[in-house]
């Protein structure tokens, strides 16, 4: 069933949107190789997420799961892990949906492990590019095979004695760094691997919080081989899933939000800054100084926006972002140019076409770039029948475009927002005020 979003006259309240999906799936898939059990405490209940959880299940691993207290939003999630020792040959093809991270980072354990696996997932990803990690893996001596030349999955993965390898990675990817350490930690020597751009470092504070040998230098990390231990933690909640709402509030002409408990690793809050430099009203209070996770609660109310340059180094911060700040470039004075983001291309969507196609519908001023956008505004959205294209951050951007257009937005395929965002639409209309 499509929904419709008609406008909204006014905007206020408190949000706490869902856990970080990078620590959630990275927390249950480095559990289940470390040794104890670790705990999990607000793990993202979503799609992509429960994936993480079925694949390592099929890996003989034991996972519980307990659903969410009232004062949270998460599940707690315990782990049994028995070091590399502690899987066995799945019985079935590995399925992981629609997550990228999964099929990459798990990818990444497989390639050490003592069996054969085959992992696939939904028609998206069956599209996604998988060569990125099939070349390093092979470097360390893994046998892993992919369709179409070797590009795509499904993966075929019969585990190897690997070595390290020292790796220059062609594109900025958490996911790809992370598949390398996870390799990393079971190969012979150590691994090297030097990014172009910094990308968000998640796997890297976990690992050493779970006893790994991790050194960062610039962008470069190394990591050495050796066990994990359990570990325990709190997943914040997740940035890009805070990102509608910043957007929502800076661009509503009578809006003030309050979200909470959201992860504020510099890595991944670099939307801040790009909203903030376009004259953007955010307050940070921080809950506790520092930590391997730091959180914050941001106040964001109505400003006079004006365009931006997104381009560079910026850009793996805000990747999964650019969409949403597309639409807010749709709000604010002048032309906003993204360039260097040629990777939306390869995400759950080809999101540079399906960002411009779809606010293009809505009337926005929007030009497509082989690796961006240009967007002149500011322009009065009017709603139109528009369509998610199966890809949750596409249909969250559209729910926040139907609050802000005149007339009704009618969003086909919305239910795609469960693999980062359950709850998503609810919370959309707890914030209509006035
Ligand atoms: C993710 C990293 C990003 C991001 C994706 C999740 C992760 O992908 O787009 O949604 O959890 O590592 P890349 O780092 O591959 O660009």
């Amino acid at each position: 069933m499509p929904y419709q979003v008609t406008p909204a006259e006014a905007i206020e309240g408190e949000i706490q949107p869902p856990s970080d999906k990078s620590i959630s799936h990275r927390a249950v898939i480095l559990g289940s190789l470390a040794h104890g059990v670790t705990t999990v405490t607000n793990f993202l209940h979503g799609a992509d997420t429960a994936a993480s959880i079925s694949c390592v299940r099929a890996l003989g691993i034991d996972i519980r799961v307990e659903e969410p207290s009232p004062d949270s939003r998460g599940l707690n999630v315990t782990v049994q892990g028995h070091g590399h020792e502690g899987f066995r040959e799945p019985e079935q093809v590995l399925d992981v949906r629609n997550s990228g991270t999964t099929i990459r980072i798990l990818s990444g354990l497989l390639a050490s492990l003592p069996f054969t696996s085959v992992v696939t997932g939904d028609h998206s990803i069956l599209q996604r590019p998988m060569d990125r990690i099939i070349e390093p893996l092979r470097l360390m001596g893994a046998d892993i095979r992919g369709r179409d030349g070797d590009r795509y999955a499904p993966l075929t993965i019969r585990g190897a004695a690997l070595r390290g390898v020292d790796y220059a990675m062609p594109v900025a990817s958490a996911q790809v760094k992370s598949c390398i350490l996870l390799a990393g930690l079971g190969a012979q020597g150590p691994t090297l691997v030097r990014e172009p751009a910094p990308s968000r470092d998640s796997a890297e504070r976990m690992l050493r919080a779970m006893g790994a040998r991790v050194s960062v230098n610039g962008n470069n990390v190394a990591v050495e081989p050796g066990p994990l231990h359990a570990a325990h933690f709190r997943v914040p909640g997740d940035a890009s899933s805070a990102a509608p709402w910043m957007v929502l509030a800076a661009t509503h002409p009578s809006a003030r939000l309050h979200i909470r408990g959201v992860g504020i690793n510099p890595r991944r809050i670099g939307i801040v800054g790009v909203l903030r430099s376009m004259g953007a009203k955010i307050t940070i209070q921080e809950r506790a100084a520092g930590g391997p996770m730091p959180v914050a609660d941001i106040s964001v109310e109505t400003a006079r926006l004006t365009a931006v340059s997104i381009h560079g180094d910026i850009i793996p911060n805000v990747i999964d972002e650019i969409p949403i700040l597309a639409l807010a470039a749709t709000q604010a004075d002048g032309e906003t140019i993204i360039r260097d983001a040629a990777e939306l291309r390869v995400k759950e969507s080809d999101r540079i076409k399906t960002t411009v196609a779809e606010l293009r519908k809505l009337g926005a001023d929007i030009e497509e770039l082989p690796d961006g956008m240009i967007i002149r505004g500011p322009t009065k959205l009017k709603g139109a029948p528009c369509c998610s294209h199966g890809d949750h951050r596409i249909a969250m951007t559209l729910g926040i475009a139907g609050l802000l257009a005149q007339g009704e937005t009618l969003i086909h395929d919305p239910e795609c927002v469960d693999v980062s965002y359950p709850g998503f639409w609810e919370d959309l209309e707890s914030l209509r005020a006035g």
